[in-house]
């Protein structure tokens, strides 16, 4: 079956009830037939049933099953909310005295965890700079066990060689995590590239009407068999109705990214060298530094773009006041357009130099692509650059 399909035919088994639509098991638990298969659900670890839904639900477990297939990977297990995802995967795989090694464009939360809360508890870190890939290698220590990158990145839109980074990391036994929050599976697939574990915000672009919050890793059974155990026991668990919405979602994935890619380059074209406007990054602009490595590992160019207005922060904040149909909020990936200014919210923790480090300037504007008629958009985003001095 091909992708597209499988994105909409995977399902929890039909019920008795010869539902069309797939079910939603909004339960806390699961009831037994007998004392001895209670007994047993509980003993017995090679049993697959269901016991409660902090440990697997049957909706939460089509979600799952939909995005590992959609990954080409064997498993997988959902969270929360993206920084649970992130979060959960430091956790299993990073012990006392560990190193991580990660690109520093990465977002605001994560690069929090990394550097205020890792360190706490033994785990060091290093970053590197997603536009010098050289660097990388002698960055290695004797105990990196995980190297980090969101590629494309939030919101800079750095984009790495995953294929290159497996390949520093295989020999060495570093588990390759790669956020694909961006991208969605539906536009790349980090494993086959060579990625250990591939991780999302499904609160983005999988959701992509901005109802919920959710997040999933996916990747060898193997790997993925410990993030269970410590999801099971500490509780970042996924709703199984937040599963519900997101799965259906999942059925429009395809068609949604082709829409939000094609409406971003014609957006991003129509803005190319506007006088007020340094520059505009979108990865399937020639002009985008790693304009062959987004063509050699997306389908497309995504749902968002950015670009610097001249003037910095005071443009910056005219701009948005001056948009008259994209919403300003943080959020991304919904079927409506935001704006966004990451330098005073997203990423305002960060010093001014860290913002500088991973391009966020003062008048940087992150646009999430949306699903209006692309001339409204690029209409609205002109009139608003018109609007003032
Ligand atoms: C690349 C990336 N990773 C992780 C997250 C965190 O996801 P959530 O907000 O679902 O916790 C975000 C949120 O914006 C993101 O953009």
């Amino acid at each position: 079956m091909h992708p597209e399909s499988s994105a909409i035919r995977i399902q929890t088994d039909r019920t008795a009830e010869k539902e069309h639509s797939t079910p939603l098991f909004l339960t806390s638990s699961f009831v037994y037939d007998s004392a001895e298969d209670m007994g047993a659900a509980f003993s017995d670890d090679s049993l697959d049933v269901n016991i409660y839904s902090r440990f697997s639900n049957p909706t939460t477990d089509e979600f799952i099953a939909k995005i590992a297939s959609l990954e080409g990977a064997e498993d997988g297990v959902a969270t929360a909310t993206g920084m649970a995802a992130v979060f959960s995967t430091f956790m299993t795989f990073l012990s006392q005295g560990d190193h991580i090694l990660s690109a520093s464009a990465v977002f605001g939360s994560t690069h929090t965890i990394i550097t205020k809360f890792l360190p706490k508890w033994g785990v060091g870190y290093s970053y590197f700079d997603m536009n010098a890939p050289d660097s990388i290698e002698a960055l290695i220590q004797p105990n990196t066990k995980m190297l980090y990158v969101e590629t494309p990145s939030n919101p800079g839109l750095d984009i790495i060689d995953i294929e290159y980074l497996a390949a520093l990391c295989k020999p060495r036994n570093i588990l390759l995590v790669v956020d694909n929050c961006f991208a969605t599976p539906a536009v790349q697939q980090p494993i086959a590239w060579g990625a250990d574990l591939v991780i999302h915000s499904a609160t983005k672009f999988i959701d992509g009407q901005g109802r919920v919050l959710g997040g999933v890793v996916v990747g060898r059974k193997e790997l993925i068999y410990p993030m269970y155990l410590f999801i099971r026991n500490t509780g970042p668990s996924m709703s199984p109705f937040n599963a519900w919405i997101l799965s259906k979602s999942i059925e429009t994935l395809f068609i949604r990214m082709d829409r939000h890619a094609s409406s971003a380059m014609a957006l991003a074209k129509a803005l190319e060298g506007h006088p007020k406007l340094n520059k505009v990054k979108y990865p399937f602009l020639l002009s985008h530094p790693q304009y062959a490595i987004a063509k050699k590992q997306m389908k497309n160019g995504g749902g968002i773009l950015t670009f610097e207005i001249i003037g910095g922060i005071e443009n910056g904040k005219k701009f948005l006041n001056a948009l008259k149909m994209l919403s300003l909020t943080n959020n991304l990936g919904d079927s409506r357009s935001i704006a966004a200014h990451p330098a005073s919210t997203t990423h305002s923790k960060l010093s001014e130099n860290e913002r500088n480090a991973v391009g966020i300037t003062p008048g940087l504007v992150r646009i999430s692509v949306g699903l209006e008629h692309p001339d409204d958009i690029i209409e609205d985003i002109l009139q608003a650059l018109a609007a003032f001095v």
